[in-house]
């Protein structure tokens, strides 16, 4: 009693149920940055990420399991084939892509510095001669790295941006740079704590994209075909707006 499947070995990955064909591909994502990623205290992934891949592998026809992966270890996950794709908040660099593709851009970001209220730091350039709290290996690490110097002891880089979220409310830091998404949603889910945001046209623009092995284009198509349907169909903007409003 196969059913449909008479004489067939079962597909590994098939979920089963309407699409028999489905292939599951293990993803990666740091879920520790909200909105983007982040896990419920049920150790649950969710986030605008993640509703977006899931929107994408449904239009696409895969399926997508989440694994939390930590940030400095995720593009060796990918490398080694841990993971299949990475969706992270991850910004499309020329750097980046040496070592691996991206999708089409799906999200526009920017860097955005986090202080307490009553700092009188106004500008990026303030941060010099300052402790300035980062998460390793990003993008902020990257724009406050080329202000202060590679080695300057007051880069402060932390494994994660909630880490240095936490060290600026310790008074560790006096700032962090971080994605503005990110920063904005903290600086508004934690008004208790008194701080404010402080935004500089130095920050260029960014573009998060979806990772996969260099190479693999079966699956980057298949990512890029989901996104355009997405985008096409207002599935897109439902989900953004979800997150950040119209
Ligand atoms: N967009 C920044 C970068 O690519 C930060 C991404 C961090 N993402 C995360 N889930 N922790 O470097």
């Amino acid at each position: 009693c196969g059913g449909g499947n008479v004489g067939q070995a079962p597909a590994p990955n098939n979920g089963g149920g309407s699409a028999p064909q489905a292939k599951e591909y293990v993803v990666g994502t740091d879920a520790a940055y909200a909105p983007f990623e982040s896990e419920t205290e049920k150790k649950e992934i969710v986030g605008f990420d993640i509703d977006l891949l899931k929107a994408v592998a449904d239009k696409a026809g895969f399926k997508v399991k989440f694994v939390n992966t930590p940030w400095e270890g995720i593009f060796t996950a990918l490398q080694n084939g841990e993971r299949d794709m990475l969706i992270s908040a991850i910004t499309i660099t020329d750097d980046r892509k040496k070592d691996m593709d991206f999708s089409d851009p799906y999200f526009e970001a920017k860097q955005l510095i986090a202080v307490s209220k009553d700092s009188k730091i106004a500008k990026f350039d303030d941060l010099k001669g300052k402790k300035v709290g980062v998460q390793t290996g990003t993008t902020g690490d990257e724009v406050v790295t080329k202000l202060l110097g590679k080695d300057s002891p007051d880069i402060k880089r932390f494994e994660s941006t909630p880490l240095a979220l936490k060290e600026l409310q310790n008074g560790g830091v006096e700032a962090v740079v971080a994605d503005n998404g990110v920063v904005i949603n903290y600086v508004k889910n934690n008004t208790a704590q008194g701080f404010k945001m402080v935004d500089d046209p130095a920050f260029e623009k960014e573009y998060y994209g979806i990772a996969v092995k260099k190479g693999n284009t079966d699956v980057l198509n298949k990512v890029n075909d989901g996104l355009k349907k997405i985008k096409s169909d207002g599935t897109y903007d439902k989900i953004y707006e979800q997150y950040f409003g119209k």
